[in-house]
């Protein structure tokens, strides 16, 4: 069946980066067979202009596919709070349909004070009608994070839509579920005897959860400035991956099971200490205000109170213009009751890496013998690096995205149940009203950081 994209917030960094690569991408798979795309946005600009500023986002290029992406993709202005501006789009979206049952994707890539006021005229100008899943036809909502800025907006914006979309219309996106390492959290726990009876407290000294990036906020300094780094990646990707870590198994590996675990874990997460930080120079950047007290660093510990998790910590460390980009989980395992002589015994426990960048891995680090006649322990990794298993040919999370909307597949939606807990720890830790400490752009993060979680918490971040 025929599917209509209409991407609002056609002309954003998102669109240009992500989106539209993806559906080059899906495109010259043979995916995208009878669908138009609909950028929407309120900037005077055409759908060459637009194209044009995704060009340079676009691996393998060919040049045939990108002239049937030319053919399929138009662009329409449209201020989001003016109401007949959409009567003009749902006649555009009309026309381009001819009047063919299509399916309807309405993709939120805006602000989220935007998603309610866009919700509401899409449903009142028809452009997405509420249609139970039986339909042969389908019309779905995709809402980019951060749903909301706190829990009493992300409450609000989802009376507003679900005042006029079924839950099951509704996809609250984040990229990080669809990443393929990530997709493996979950066989990988229950699926190896060797690690899912370790999975607690009892083996398990730490889990750390790393998502350091290099660059800064480049053009995206308004948006930034309004949210920092608890609202733009610590409430989804980051809380996402804690709650994948330390959820129970799931009935089945999708939707609504799977979505229930992760909300489980995410409503048990009590804030234990917490650090933030801003790099110099944040001030003078683009779009940010003069004197700014928004986190560009955020450093968390924080427990899952209940049976299988308490007393284990989970760290969280995230920042813009650190050392270098990292996005990685390391369990740390307790030290073995070493049965040797002391001078054998290790120093240092076990460990699984989970690495998302810069290469997709899992990596054990094991305790072996140095060669040669004494014995002298050293660690050792046994590593899993999935391209090399498996090839390059690791789908775009984006990508991968937009395929799950198309089946219908929830899992990688977070149920309102996620997005009201991961929002209670957040603001949990807003409310502390914590000092913003300074640090140096391309450093490890503000000094602070550094010495309250080694010395409180023994942890450095690198072992
Ligand atoms: C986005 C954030 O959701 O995730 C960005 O808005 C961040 O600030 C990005 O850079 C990180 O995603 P990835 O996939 O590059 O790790």
């Amino acid at each position: 069946m025929n599917t209509t994209i209409i991407i609002f917030g056609a002309t954003g960094d998102l669109a240009s980066r992500k989106l539209l690569p993806a559906l080059y991408r899906l495109l010259q798979k043979g995916d995208l067979d009878g669908c138009t795309i609909i950028g929407v946005a309120h900037d005077h600009l055409t759908a060459e202009q637009i194209l044009k500023n995704t060009k340079q986002y676009v691996k393998n290029w060919d040049d045939r596919i990108w002239k049937r992406l030319e053919s399929i993709v138009s662009y329409h202005v449209v201020e989001f709070e003016a109401k007949h501006d959409y009567t003009k789009l749902a006649e555009h979206i009309d026309a381009i349909e001819q009047g063919k049952k299509s399916n309807r994707l309405v993709y939120l890539a805006t602000a989220a004070r935007y998603f309610c006021t866009i919700t509401r005229y899409c449903a009142e100008a028809g452009i997405a009608k509420r249609i139970s899943e039986q339909d042969r036809s389908w019309n779905r909502l995709a809402y980019e994070k951060p749903f909301g800025h706190d829990l009493v907006s992300a409450h609000e914006i989802n009376r507003c839509i679900t005042h006029y979309f079924d839950e099951s219309q509704i996809y609250r996106v984040d990229h990080y579920l669809t990443k393929e390492v990530v997709d493996n959290i979950a066989l990988l726990r229950f699926t190896n005897v060797v690690l899912e009876p370790l999975w607690r407290n009892t083996y398990i000294q730490n889990v750390q959860i790393i998502l350091n990036e290099e660059l800064g906020i480049k053009s995206r300094g308004s948006y930034y400035d309004t949210y920092g780094a608890l609202s733009d990646v610590t409430q989804n990707h980051m809380l996402e991956l804690l709650a994948l870590i330390a959820m129970e198994a799931p009935e089945k590996l999708s939707g609504h099971y799977i979505r229930q675990q992760r909300a489980d874990v995410l409503e048990n997460v009590k804030v234990v200490d917490a650090v933030v930080g801003q790099y110099e120079g944040y001030r003078q950047e683009k779009g940010v205000r003069p004197d700014s007290t928004t986190e560009t660093f955020a450093a968390l510990c924080l427990q899952v109170k209940n049976e299988r998790w308490n007393g284990t910590p989970f760290f969280l460390k995230t920042g813009k213009k650190l050392e270098k980009k990292e996005t990685l989980i390391r369990i740390k395992f307790k030290n073995i009751d070493c049965l040797l002589e002391q001078e054998y015994c290790p120093s240092d426990s076990n460990y699984l890496i989970i690495s998302l960048y810069p290469d997709a891995t899992f990596s054990l680090v094991l305790n072996a013998k140095k060669p040669g006649k004494s014995f002298e322990v050293a660690p050792v990794t046994m590593e899993f690096c999935h391209s090399c298993v498996f090839g390059d040919s690791v789908p775009d999370a984006y990508q991968t995205l937009f395929e799950e909307i198309f089946k219908g597949e929830l899992a990688t939606s977070v149920s309102l149940r996620e997005i009201e807990a991961s929002w209670r720890i957040i603001d949990a830790v807003k409310s502390k009203e914590l000092v913003v400490h300074k640090y140096e752009a391309g450093s490890r993060g503000p000094s602070e950081a550094m010495r309250v979680f080694s010395k409180k918490h023994g942890v450095g971040w690198s072992e």
